[in-house]
């Protein structure tokens, strides 16, 4: 992963000196470990990406998405992740077509929005459909995995001539995006190819696959699991132990003679290939870049979902494959959104989620992967559904953009918690500026709130600043000699240009009579609490 580590301590960063170096050459947008977080770095500032993924076909169309534009920027994103083809962008070898390209970012820049391109190339959802048909009718050149019992349009990631393809289109795409946005940055990422893998068997039986499949796993393959062996993911941890931490043999040697030695064997592939997809965009344009991944069912066997998908249990796998890949972010429909999110931000992988549910639910959940995950961007998909009327995400985006400095330098700070609450947990404790911090589902006269959900913050001794609904927080004091605490002050504000501007008093009913601090269930709101300690 290329991630640039700070060498200054955090306060010099926000000082003028960083501030007029990076005013007189603005860097590219890059990632970059600051703290406990790594974050996305935008002209100089963490930026956090407050998103939404367009249906499938809306970005092909600048008159189609012409109307969407203010309606999203309204909704409060500051980022749009749109889907861009290969088909369009190269419909004939070697002839570009960037006219779209252009007029996505002049339409994205007039409603002061970013953008995220996906690029769909040789594989969207598995599949290969959103190929050029010049690549898609010469199999021969261009040739596709074979499965036992169907007959696909996927691509091999075998074929070298494929991988040169799509590479070229994608360096001069690069290209392209530099020249005409090297200085705007309006293009934040590169999302390479969508949800790959194999759909439908559990490898590629093509000739060509089946003949490296049955010779020997690469040397940099098992020499990286050797050298990362305590860090491995531990379901693979446990497939390379049970089969005696072999450093040569076949593929099913090495990981034993089953589907789990076929989907590995597919993300080496995958992974070899977008490696060096990506390693071609970024030698002409160097942003980050990562790969998304259709989440498999807990009992699900590889083909059921995209076998050799960067799953959590294969990371590793597409790691030691190379290194152009910043890193890999999960698709989040599942139920559990906790621990899938606690999966992909692991082991230097930091969070971002491209696609996942809007609405209420979305509401909900970027406070816990941004709070607690200290993820960088948070997208639900199909977001001009959500584009009339009124969306649930809106206010939430619009409450989490106006603590986004503070956010961004809590996160860096390891002082950031993020929860939802509802029917599965109604409470959640952590540890925090010397409190055990107590949160549960709000209630008053008897009746609970359905559902909570928010973030807090350490912003001084004895100091929080909240955001959320639904909740109510008590504190406990860590040391032993730590006398009786009580709440001295909570009161409602705002943030205006990152300035902490109080509003109510918040007392009575509206903190339990001093008990607790209460964030109601009418809406999201920003609170500051601080505490007193007396014998
Ligand atoms: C996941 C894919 O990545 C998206 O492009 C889209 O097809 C959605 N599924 C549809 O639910």
């Amino acid at each position: 992963m290329r991630i640039s580590f700070c060498a200054l301590p955090i306060v010099l960063l926000f000082s003028g000196v960083s501030a007029s170096l990076t005013a007189q050459q603005p860097a590219a947008p890059h990632l970059e470990a600051r703290g406990a977080a790594t974050q996305l770095i935008v002209d100089g500032k963490p930026f956090l990406i407050l998103g939404g993924e367009l249906h499938n076909s809306s970005s092909s169309s600048l008159e189609y998405m012409k109307p969407l534009w203010p309606k999203l920027a309204a909704m409060g994103l500051n980022t749009v992740v749109t889907p861009l083809s290969w088909e369009l962008v190269e419909p004939k070898e070697g002839v570009y077509d960037f006219a779209l390209v252009d007029g996505l970012l002049a339409q994205a820049r007039a409603s002061h929005q970013r953008i995220v391109f996906l690029w769909l190339a040789s594989w969207k959802n598995g599949m290969s459909s959103y190929a050029p048909v010049w690549v898609k009718q010469d199999t021969r050149r261009f040739p596709r995995v074979v499965e036992r019992n169907n007959e696909v349009e996927i691509l091999s990631p075998t074929a070298a001539a494929t991988q040169e393809a799509d590479a070229r289109a994608f360096g001069a795409l690069m290209q392209h995006i530099k020249q005409v946005d090297g200085e705007q940055h309006t293009v934040l990422m590169m999302q390479i190819e969508n949800e790959v893998g194999v759909l439908g068997d559990t490898r590629d039986h093509s000739g060509a696959a089946n003949k490296a499949f049955a010779s020997a796993v690469p040397p940099e393959l098992t020499a990286y699991l050797k050298a990362h062996q305590s860090a491995l993911y531990p379901e693979l941890r446990a497939l390379w132990d049970a089969n005696g931490n072999k450093t040569a043999g076949t593929w099913a040697e090495v990981f034993g003679d089953t589907a789990r030695a076929d989907e590995i064997f597919m993300a080496w592939n995958y992974a070899r290939f977008m490696q060096a997809v990506t390693a071609r965009g970024r030698a002409a344009y160097n942003i980050p870049m990562y790969a998304n991944t259709w989440l498999m069912g807990e009992d699900a066997i590889p083909g059921d979902y995209p076998s050799g998908c960067p799953e959590p249990r294969v990371i590793d796998i597409w790691k030691a494959a190379g290194q152009a890949i910043d890193f890999y972010a999960p698709d989040l429909y599942a139920e559990n959104f906790e621990l899938w999110s606690q999966r992909f931000h692991r082991d230097g992988n930091p969070l971002f989620m491209p696609e996942t549910r809007g609405g209420a639910a979305g509401a909900g959940n970027v406070y816990y992967a941004l709070g607690q995950e200290a993820g960088f961007g948070f997208s639900p998909f199909g977001i001009e559904d959500e584009a009339d009327g009124k969306s649930d995400l809106t206010a939430s985006y619009n409450l989490i953009a106006s603590i986004a400095p503070l956010l961004a330098e809590r996160q860096s700070a390891g002082a950031v918690h993020g929860f939802v609450l509802g029917k599965f947990r109604s409470s959640v404790d952590f540890v925090m500026n010397g409190y055990t911090v107590h949160v549960t589902l709000d209630e008053i006269f008897g009746d609970h709130a359905s559902t909570g959900f928010g973030l807090i913050m350490a912003t001084g001794p004895d100091e929080f600043t909240g955001v959320g609904k639904g909740f109510r927080v008590t504190f406990e004091p860590r040391s032993p000699a730590a006398k009786q605490v009580a709440i001295a002050a909570v009161d409602e504000g705002t943030f205006v240009d990152g300035k902490w501007i109080p509003g109510r008093r918040l007392n009575g009913d509206e903190n339990d009579q001093g008990k607790n601090w209460r964030f109601d269930s009418k809406q999201v709101t920003a609170e500051k609490v601080t505490l007193y300690r007396f014998e």
